[in-house]
């Protein structure tokens, strides 16, 4: 089931709760109120009891949220719940730190197949998979694979992006730092680590700039958080 009225910025947040509430869980705690559960996380309170109403009644008045409750219900509303099986393409440096990431357990995400254009990689084994030649990606149809991660050059993105789609794939997380066209019905994220440091810079202003005009815009160095 899809909840479509939950707008995008909600749905980048949902991971973050969930974060805080595994976390809580694992601590033992059984409930938490909006306000202590904002403390934990960074996020202010309205932001969350904002967030949490788009998909029903979830805490009680003067309790606050069942912690086991709340985060069965994000993983549904996330569609985490069945898990999911991914395949990554490109496996060089980051591809290869992203195979090695013990992290995406936790969510549910199973990395089935690696595949690589490189003669030296391919048939090489790389943790728990052996490399796979780029030209077969078809053969992922048979492997129940819904999401790619593609880490290959930005030239070669596309590309693969497009195998990836006929094979029936329909959510990428993309690492390529270039713009990748994909059918209405397949959903693209694009990361860019260095675009995100482009922006960190902005909040430590130099000396230079501060003494520089003051064209009263100011920029803090610890307001924001993201
Ligand atoms: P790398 O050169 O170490 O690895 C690229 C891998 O892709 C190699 O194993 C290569 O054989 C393979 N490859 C090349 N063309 C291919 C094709 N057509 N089909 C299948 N495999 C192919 O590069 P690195 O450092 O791992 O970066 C990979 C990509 O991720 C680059 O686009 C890079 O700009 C990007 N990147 C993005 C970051 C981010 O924050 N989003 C951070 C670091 C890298």
């Amino acid at each position: 089931m899809r909840y479509r009225k939950i707008p995008d910025e909600t749905v980048r947040r949902l991971p973050v709760y969930l974060r805080g509430i595994r976390l809580l869980s694992a601590q033992g705690q059984d409930s938490i109120c909006s306000k202590a559960l904002a403390d934990f996380i960074g996020v202010n309170a309205w932001q969350i009891r904002k967030d949490l109403s788009y998909f029903g009644e979830l805490g009680k008045p003067g309790v606050g949220y069942a912690v086991s409750k709340l985060e069965r219900q994000i993983r549904k509303v996330l569609n985490l719940e069945g898990g999911h099986n991914v395949v990554l393409v490109g496996v060089g440096n980051l591809g290869s730190a992203v195979l090695a990431f013990g992290g995406f357990a936790q969510y549910g995400f199973n990395i089935v197949a690696a595949f690589d254009s490189d003669p030296r990689k391919i048939g090489k084994k790389k943790c728990h998979l052996i490399i796979e030649d780029v030209t077969k990606l078809s053969r992922l149809k048979t492997k129940d694979v819904d999401l790619g991660i593609i880490a290959v050059p930005g030239e070669a993105a596309q590309e693969i992006a497009d195998g990836l789609v006929s094979a029936g794939v329909r959510g990428i997380l993309n690492f390529a730092p270039v713009r990748i066209n994909v059918p209405k019905k397949v959903k693209i994220i694009t990361i860019d680590i260095a675009m995100v440091l482009a922006r960190l810079p902005y909040y430590i202003p130099s000396a230079k700039n501060n003494s520089s005009n003051d064209v009263g815009i100011a920029a803090t160095a610890n307001g924001g958080r993201d």
